[in-house]
C-alpha cells in the first residue's frame, strides 16, 4: 500500500498499560493462558478497532525492565520495524528483554547488535563471507542430510502407520548444519540437536508455554517467565558447542581476524549463527513448511510433482539453475512463509518522534524511546493488501502480478524484493534459507505424489505428524 499524499489527522493510539506490576501480570496471564496469542492479538484489534495499539508485552516483572510496547498488527505499518534510520535494534532479538550473553560465551553477537555500532560491519561481513564460502557445498549436503531423513521417515511410517516430522526434521537440521559449518559428521562430535534444544529452551523460556494443565499454569508461569533461568544449567554445554565450532573453523576464524573480530568474539558469533539463527530458525520453518502443503491436499501435490519432476528430468538433476525453473515451487515456499513466518515478533525502539500509517488509512505519532513491536503473522496476512488472505493459496506469487506480491512477505525482517546489508537487520541467512525450503519440496515431490498430515501447535511452532505416504508413482 503506498502512503497517502495528505496526511490524515492523528490519532490517539488505543489501550493502556494498567498498573505497573498487576497490568503487565494481566497481559501476560491472557498472553499465554487465558487466550493464546492469536486470540491476545485479535481480541484488542477488536476492542480497540484499530491494528496499532499500547499492550505490556511477555514476559514482564521481573525479566523485562520495561514491557510497555506499541503494538503494529498491519502491512503498512509494520515496515517501519525495518526502517533502521528510525528504530534501534540494539538488544531487541527477544523482544523487552535481552538474555545474559553468558548464553553467547560472554559476546553480545551481531542478532543484539544496531547496525550503528562498528562491531555489526565486522560481524555481518563474517557472516557474508561465511555464506559465500558455502556457495558450492549448500545444496550437496541439505541433500545428503534429507536422504537420512527419508530413511528415519520411511521407517517411522512403516512402524507406526504415522511419522512424527518435527524430531526428524531437527535431527537432520543439526545433522546438516554441522557438515556445512565444521564439515563435520555430527557422530564424530560430543553434541547433538539436544544440545542446542536445551541452550535454546533456556535462553527463551521467558517467551515459551509447555501449555501445562490449567491448575499448573500459575507454577509454570512462576517458573519459566518470573526471573531468568540460571545460565549455570547449560554452561558446559555451551563450552562443548564451542569446542567443537573452534576446532572446526581455523580458516573462517582467521578471516574474521582480518575484519577485525577476535577470535573467540568470532566462534561465540558461530556458535549463536548456528545454533540460534540456523538450527532454531529451521526448527520452525520446515514443520510449518510441509504443513501448509500437506494441507493444501493432493491438487497442489499433483501439480509439484508435475513442475519439479518435469524440471529435474530436463535439466538433469537437482542444480540451482534447475531450482530458478520452478515458479510453482517457489510460490509455495513463500506463501508458506506469509502464512507462518517462522519468526513471529519484531521489535525496535524509536529514535524519534515518528508518525506510522496503518492500512486502514490511519496516522498515530509514536513517541521517542518507545518500544514498537509487530506481530508478523497478522502483518502478512493484511486483507487490505492480499485477496484470501487467510487462506493457503499455493499459487500466489507465479507470475508478474504475483511476483509483485513479495514485497508483503516480511519473514526475513525485511520485504522479500529487498537484501540484507550491513546498514539493515534484514537476516543475511534470507536467500539461503529460501533456496533449502525449495530443496526441501523438491525432494518431497521426487520421492512421494502426495501425504497428508495432522498439526498442532508447540512452544515455538507448529508440530506436523504425517497420516500418509503415498511414494513416487511415475519419475
Ligand atoms: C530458517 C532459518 C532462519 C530464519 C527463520 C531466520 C530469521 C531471521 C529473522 C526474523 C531475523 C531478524 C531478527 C530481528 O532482528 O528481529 C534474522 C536475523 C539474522 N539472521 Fe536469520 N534466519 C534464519 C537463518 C539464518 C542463517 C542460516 C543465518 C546465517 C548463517 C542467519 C543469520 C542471521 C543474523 C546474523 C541475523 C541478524 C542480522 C543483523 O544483525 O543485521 N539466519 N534471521
Amino acid at each position: 500500500m503506498s502512503q497517502p499524499s495528505e496526511l490524515p489527522p492523528l490519532k490517539a493510539i488505543p489501550g493502556s498499560y494498567g498498573h505497573r506490576f498487576f497490568g503487565p501480570y494481566a497481559d501476560r496471564f491472557d498472553y499465554f493462558y487465558r487466550q493464546g496469542t492469536e486470540e491476545f492479538f485479535r481480541s484488542r484489534v477488536n476492542k480497540y478497532g484499530s491494528t496499532v495499539f499500547r499492550v505490556n508485552m511477555p514476559p514482564g516483572p521481573f525479566v523485562s525492565p520495561d514491557p510497555k510496547v506499541v503494538v503494529v498488527l498491519d502491512a503498512t505499518s509494520f515496515p517501519v520495524l525495518f526502517d533502521t534510520s528510525k528504530v534501534e535494534k540494539r538488544n531487541v532479538l527477544d523482544g523487552t528483554f535481552m538474555p545474559s550473553t553468558d548464553y553467547m560465551g560472554g559476546t553480545r553477537v551481531c542478532a543484539f547488535l544496531d547496525p550503528s555500532e562498528p562491531s555489526h560491519t565486522a560481524n555481518k561481513r563474517f557472516i557474508f563471507y561465511l555464506l559465500h564460502s558455502w556457495h558450492d557445498t549448500l545444496v550437496p549436503l541439505f541433500r545428503n542430510s534429507m536422504q537420512d531423513f527419508f530413511v528415519r521417515l520411511d521407517d517411522a511410517f512403516s512402524a507406526k502407520g504415522e511419522a512424527y516430522f518435527n524430531s526428524f526434521s531437527d535431527q537432520m537440521s543439526f545433522d546438516f548444519i554441522l557438515r556445512l559449518f565444521c564439515r563435520k559428521d555430527p557422530s564424530e562430535t560430543s553434541i547433538s540437536y539436544k544440545t542446542f534444544d536445551k541452550w535454546l529452551f533456556l535462553q527463551l523460556s521467558p517467551l515459551i508455554t509447555t501449555k501445562p494443565l490449567k491448575i499448573l499454569d500459575v507454577l509454570e508461569d512462576l517458573l519459566l517467565h518470573t526471573f531468568p533461568l540460571p545460565t549455570f544449567l547449560v554452561k558446559s554445554d555451551y563450552k562443548k558447542m564451542y569446542e567443537v565450532f573452534y576446532a572446526s573453523n581455523t580458516e573462517a576464524l582467521g578471516e574474521a581476524e582480518k575484519l577485525g573480530l577476535g577470535k573467540k568474539d568470532a566462534c561465540n558469533n558461530l556458535v549463536f549463527l548456528a545454533g540460534f539463527s540456523a538450527y532454531g530458525g529451521m526448527k520452525t520453518t520446515f514443520p510449518a513448511l510441509i504443513k501448509w502443503i500437506g494441507k493444501a491436499g493432493e491438487g497442489l501435490h499433483r501439480q509439484l510433482a508435475e513442475e519439479i519432476r518435469t524440471v529435474v528430468r530436463s535439466e538433469g538433476g537437482v542444480t540451482l539453475g534447475a531450482l530458478e525453473k520452478m515458479p510453482l515451487t517457489k510460490s509455495v515456499v513463500y506463501e508458506a512463509l506469509r502464512m507462518e513466518p517462522p519468526v513471529p515478533f519484531q521489535y525496535g525502539k524509536a529514535k524519534e518522534d515518528i508518525i506510522i500509517h496503518s492500512s486502514d488509512g490511519s496516522a498515530y505519532e509514536i513517541k521517542k524511546g518507545e518500544m514498537i513491536f509487530g506481530y508478523q503473522p497478522f502483518a502478512t496476512r493484511d486483507p487490505n493488501v492480499f485477496k484470501r488472505a487467510e487462506e493457503f493459496v499455493g499459487d500466489r506469487f507465479v507470475g508478474p502480478e504475483g511476483e509483485k506480491m513479495l514485497r508483503y512477505v516480511y519473514w526475513s525482517n525485511g520485504r522479500e524484493t529487498e537484501n540484507p546489508t550491513v546498514e539493515n537487520k534484514q537476516c543475511p541467512g534470507k536467500d539461503m534459507v529460501v533456496l533449502l525450503c525449495r530443496v526441501m519440496v523438491v525432494e518431497f515431490f521426487l520421492r512421494y505424489d502426495t501425504f497428508m498430515v495432522e498439526s498442532g501447535t508447540l512452544a515455538l511452532g507448529s508440530t506436523v505428524t504425517f497420516k500418509s505416504l503415498s511414494k513416487a508413482t511415475s519419475h
